[in-house]
């Protein structure tokens, strides 16, 4: 049995080899080796500690100081490092290979908040599970995703990378992912890693790593669900956060890496590191030196630890002897990872089938699954009748931005596998779905600034590109201007570059970057009709183009077929049915703004609002238009009342009124009137997406329980669920009105 094999492995290695089992390591061989005769004194200096970096870890593997290796992604270049961990060490213990599969491998699937927007599970499932092939082709063991922290505050980079503000949705995303990546672990899956534990998406202003202040009710009734659910589908793995929560850093945190991830949560697999998040325990000036934060790390919990160089758990054999932590912590970890190798056959077969890689990578089926995914992600934000376009009576339509034919920037951030190459911009779509029936012109149009500070990422990514320092805005809008005056209909794409969203891309702002709000005005008055694509991974300040452009689509990140996808959606071809997985904002000063806030002292006076803006949000979580229209029959209640404790199934009837086919998201909310805790004003407690054809009805069922009832309690510190009034309602948004009530009576006496 695996334990057998594990003990009886363990029994055999000395303290140094366990601790290279603890050990990862970066490998930047992957980006091509440094040739021999550089000139490192004439690199960048952030480049220069690089070179010379995939030799040390080539070291290390041959030495027995590593177990895992992250960022090698080619099955080539596996093989050769796993060769060296299988022949050249004494126990010959294979590496688990690991890497960031966000969203796609060499095929990329929109960005995760998008795929979070298509309120989807199940194509979500099936999107990572595509990935996870890909990837486990490539010669990659395990993924560090689905990134399942709550996202509450759009200047924060990563909300791209989450399912957004709501607890029920992020759980719903975090399991599909689990269930995609992972499965039950075949030769064609990966293991996944939900991150970043936990409450890394409550940064402080929205800045990137900063530190969190969360309650402990808000932690498990807001933060936690998502990574319960992940664990609840099988995750193996669990990444600690970098940042300080409470005044603790996650990656030192006893309580929370112990009582809360292991006694609460019941998670039973291995918790690795934020890259370098050990080290970084002394930058936070939490551990004296490095010994210390190893023995801290190891003493809370944590598993494995990613790093860069030269690594903290080195001083694990040495600490071990001073008596600093006991053998036994760490044979608890060692037996964890060595598991994980044995259950995922490592020992039997190590290496990658470099001839079978190929035919994997963008297989057409991967490439047609990315496009719909793109098309059920789209959220129509706003449509005076102008969508879908009727390509008969147009003779010229021009498609405007410099987001609109950038490959790069259609793929989204956190892809490393792709081939730009193979990317379909909007351009390109719209030109391939026109098909010479109306001409189609493109103009780049106003630039779009770099970001203030390189992202890390960039180095590594030779596509990256930027607008020109010589670029002439003014002469571009001008051209871009007459170019849409000299048109039958404007398309004109908006947004961030996708280095301005992700890890390190917090903004300060959320208005529209360079002129590009200044060029759609000028677009506007020439009175040609606009349709206005946003691309981006967060809100972006749209307050004028609601109020003054006719038909406006978010776009998100769309991926590989994005241009294929918006094509279809901005002719018709299919009805955009994606939902806001996050409270669009007016403005970046009300942020963070959310749907399920509570009702707050004078809940009706205006006394809360701001002085200079509306305190609502632009668009609500939940919301998108669609092509077709429906009807919401009265909900029906099984019961009108049952005890605390019991179940009652929620039923509507849903119509397609329309004679347009499209998909509807019917979303249930509840509100508690009252009860141990003052409870949120509207909580998303189930949704489905259901497809109907024009005139079809269906009879939706939801359960009301004490699963979706049950709440967090800090008076009772653990979960509690009330005698009370639930008032309900079924729509296609949260500003679907409650008007059915439940009543929620004592457990009676039996
Ligand atoms: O997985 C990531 C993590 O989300 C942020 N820091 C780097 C890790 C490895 O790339």
């Amino acid at each position: 049995s695996t334990s057998e094999r594990v003990a009886d492995l363990l029994g055999r290695m000395t303290l140094e080899e366990k601790a290279g089992q603890l050990t990862q390591y970066f490998y930047f061989g992957s980006f091509g080796e440094a040739p021999a005769d550089i000139d490192i004194d004439a690199l960048p200096p952030e480049h220069r500690q690089f070179v010379g970096q995939p030799a040390m870890v080539r070291d290390a593997i041959a030495r027995g100081a590593t177990g895992s290796v992250l960022f090698v992604r080619e099955a080539r270049m596996a093989n050769v490092l796993q060769r060296s961990a299988v022949e050249d060490t004494r126990l010959g213990i294979p590496l688990i290979f690991g890497f960031d599969v966000v969203h796609g491998h060499r095929t990329v699937f929109p960005v995760p908040i998008a795929q979070a927007a298509s309120w989807d599970p199940d194509a979500v499932e099936e999107s990572q599970r595509t990935a996870g092939r890909e990837a486990r082709a490539s010669g990659i063991h395990w993924t560090f995703a689905p990134m399942v922290d709550i996202g509450r505050d759009p200047r924060w980079g990563r909300i791209v990378e989450g399912a957004g503000e709501d607890p029920h949705l992020g759980a719903a995303m975090a399991a599909a992912q689990v269930r995609g990546f992972q499965g039950s672990f075949g030769p064609e899956s990966i293991l996944a890693g939900p991150k970043h534990f936990a409450a890394y998406g409550a940064a402080r202003g929205g800045r990137d790593y900063d530190e969190v202040e969360v309650s402990d009710s808000e932690l498990r009734n807001v933060y936690l669900p998502p990574f319960a659910a992940a664990i609840e589908a099988g995750a193996a793995n669990v990444m600690s956060a970098y940042m300080e929560l409470n005044g603790v850093p996650a990656s030192g945190n006893r309580w929370l890496l112990r009582d809360v991830l292991r006694d609460e949560l019941g998670f039973t697999g291995f918790v690795v590191s934020d890259a370098n998040a050990v080290r970084s325990l002394t930058a936070q000036h939490f551990a004296a030196d490095l010994t210390d934060a190893a023995v801290r790390a190891v003493t809370a919990g944590l598993d494995m630890e990613m790093c860069m160089f030269d690594p903290a758990f080195a001083s694990v054999p040495e600490a071990v002897r001073a008596g600093l932590v006991e053998e036994s912590a760490v044979d608890e970890s060692v037996t964890r990872i060595l598991a994980v190798k044995f259950d995922l056959g490592l020992f039997e077969s190590p290496y990658a089938n470099e001839e079978a890689e190929d035919a994997v990578l963008a297989a057409p089926e991967h490439r047609d699954r990315a496009r719909a995914m793109a098309e059920s992600s789209a959220v129509l934000l706003k449509n005076d009748g102008l969508l879908p376009l009727q390509l008969e009576s147009l003779g010229s339509i021009a498609v405007i931005g410099e987001l609109a034919d950038s490959k790069r920037d259609t793929l989204g951030p956190w892809v490393f596998s792709h081939d730009t190459d193979e990317t379909i911009t909007i351009v390109e779509g719209i030109r391939a779905r026109v098909a010479g029936a109306a001409e189609v012109r493109s103009a780049f149009g106003a630039g779009i600034p770099s970001r203030l500070f390189a992202s890390d990422f960039d180095q590594h990514d030779p596509t990256v590109v930027g607008t020109p320092d010589d670029y002439d805005d003014d002469a571009a809008i001008e051209q871009a201007v007459a170019l849409a005056a000299d048109s039958d209909v404007a398309v004109v794409v908006v947004g961030q570059r996708q280095n301005q969203i992700g890890e390190t891309a917090s903004s300060s702002t959320l208005a529209l970057p360079g002129r590009q709000l200044e060029q759609l005005q000028r677009i506007a008055e020439t009175g040609t009709p606009v349709v206005l694509l946003v691309m981006s991974g967060r809100p972006l300040d749209l307050r004028w183009p609601d109020v003054h452009i006719p038909s406006i689509l978010e776009i998100w990140y769309p991926g590989t077929r994005g241009g294929d996808a918006v094509a279809a959606l901005l002719f018709g071809d299919v009805s955009p049915a994606g939902r806001l997985p996050f409270t669009w904002p007016r403005h970046v000063g009300q942020v963070p703004i959310i749907s399920s806030h509570l009702r707050t002292f004078q809940p009706e006076n205006q006394g809360k609002r701001y002085w200079d803006e509306e305190s609502t949000s632009l668009y609500p979580f939940g919301y998108g238009l669609s092509y077709a229209t429906f009807t919401y029959g009265d909900v029906q209640l099984e019961r009108a009342s049952v005890e605390v404790g019991e179940t009652v199934a929620v039923t509507v009837d849903v119509t397609n009124t329309s004679d347009v086919a499209a998909d509807e998201v019917a979303q249930l909310y509840i509100h508690q009137r009252h009860g141990r805790a003052a409870r949120p004003v509207r909580e998303l407690k189930g949704f489905q997406r259901v497809h109907l054809e024009a005139g079809e009805s269906r009879t939706l069922t939801f359960a009301l329980g004490p699963e979706q009832l049950r709440y967090w309690s800090a008076a009772d510190r653990g979960w509690v669920q009330d005698a009370t009034t639930i008032e309900l309602g079924v729509g296609p948004s949260s500003a679907t009105a409650l008007n059915n009530v439940l009543t929620i009576t004592p457990t009676a006496a039996r």
